[in-house]
């Protein structure tokens, strides 16, 4: 006990006269349930890395130490608590220091007869007068979580590096608005699950082992410099989340870990990724797009997938269900394509597996249960682009 109250006294010391981090999120390296990474960004040398949790209708803060990292080239740390043998379903507020802000989030179910409900978009943050508009809807829909498919802050334009100083500043921008934006109605944070692509991360497949890649160390991932792996929500989700060829090819280690991967035993298994296989906008031909229909496509129609999400179009799209490539009332509907942020592009007109297509700015609300997924699609004002599409079990 004497040794709690020390730990405890040395923290508030630590913290006295601090400022509340301007950069501050939240994501999962492992069980939505029962953990959750907290992440905030200082300075070289300021503050220390640990904050004071306690589970809501508690009388007590306890201190919960975390690691701090720089970023290669800059002055920047990131600091990162991982909070586990947390209680699902719970509500929980932490704070940076004494005297600080006390920010609050909510962990997902794990009972399997709640609701998860998730927002997923891609192209986030290009123009911040659009992706600004964006968060606000996406808030307004009181998420448990946003699932980011890639583009996320622009920080490497047209295979353009424009050096860390930039690079840095721009995501800490994406960052601030995020935080300014994302809270439930109730004022919980709402975390982020980020995916990478082409402009979060250099041209080439650069291994982030080999070459520090700031995309990698920004987020926590439950694989060190892999982006892909797999979000197991409430028993009978699983998101799998995957790289189109960014820092990790379609085929090879990936393709043989997604065969793993959906050979779990959810009920919902929902791929997420950048790159589409049915794009709006982009070649059919397109060197990714060939891949992941030759080594992921196939996989997916094996393994009981009915529905995807993909972007990196800037379009909206909704293909009819595909099997073998055909119209087929048992294949997948694939979602997109990646219009969070950015200018939206015109779609090509009569591609014969696209079922509805905008050049418009959306992303998807999506509601899960054990039994059945409801895909509804929104615009920046919040109105439905179509109709909401709901799926059953096959
Ligand atoms: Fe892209």
């Amino acid at each position: 006990m004497l040794r709690k109250c020390l730990i405890l006294l040395v923290f508030c010391c630590a913290f006295l006269g601090a400022k509340d981090p301007d950069v501050l999120y939240l994501t999962w390296v492992s069980d939505p349930a029962t953990t959750m990474v907290i992440s905030w960004h200082t300075d070289k040398g300021e503050g220390e890395t640990a904050l004071l949790l306690q589970q809501k209708g508690e009388a007590n803060w306890r201190p919960v130490a975390g690691n701090a990292h720089e970023v290669t080239g800059t002055e920047t740390w990131v600091r990162k608590v991982q909070l586990e043998g947390l209680a699902p379903n719970t509500e929980y507020l932490f704070r940076i220091g004494e005297e600080m802000e006390v920010y609050r989030f909510k962990t997902l179910p794990r009972g399997g007869k709640e609701q998860v409900h998730f927002v997923v978009g891609g192209d986030a943050y290009q123009l911040g007068s659009l992706f600004h508009e964006m968060n606000v809807a996406i808030a307004k829909k009181n998420p448990d979580f946003v699932v980011i498919g890639g583009d996320i802050a622009y920080t490497i334009e047209n295979r353009i590096t424009r050096g860390k100083w930039w690079e840095i500043d721009r995501w800490q921008k994406f960052f601030v608005e995020w935080k300014k934006t994302m809270r439930t109605k109730d004022g919980c944070l709402i975390p982020m699950v980020p995916l990478v692509g082409n402009h979060d991360v250099p041209h080439g497949l650069v291994d982030p082992a080999k070459s520090p890649l700031m995309f990698y160390e920004l987020f926590a991932f439950p694989m060190a410099g892999k982006a892909y792996r797999t979000l197991d929500v409430n028993r009978y989700l699983r998101l799998i989340l995957l790289d189109t060829n960014h820092t990790w090819p379609v085929k090879g280690e990936q393709s043989e870990w997604l065969k793993s991967a959906l050979s779990a035993k959810s009920a919902w298994k929902i791929p997420v990724y950048h790159v589409a296989a049915y794009p709006s906008y982009y070649s059919e031909n397109a060197d990714t797009t060939k891949k992941i229909r030759k080594w992921w496509v196939p996989l997916f129609e094996q393994n009981g997938v009915q529905l995807v999400f993909e972007h990196h179009n800037h379009c909206y799209k909704r293909t009819f269900p595909l099997k073998e490539g055909k119209v087929d009332d048992k294949g997948i509907v694939y979602f997109g394509d990646g219009s969070w942020g950015v200018p939206p592009r015109k779609y090509k007109k009569n591609i014969p597996y696209i079922a509805h297509a905008e050049s418009i700015n959306g992303c998807y609300s999506v509601t899960v249960s054990q039994s059945t997924c409801t895909v509804a699609s929104f615009t920046s004002s919040g109105t439905p682009i179509e109709p909401p599409v709901t799926f059953s079990l096959r």
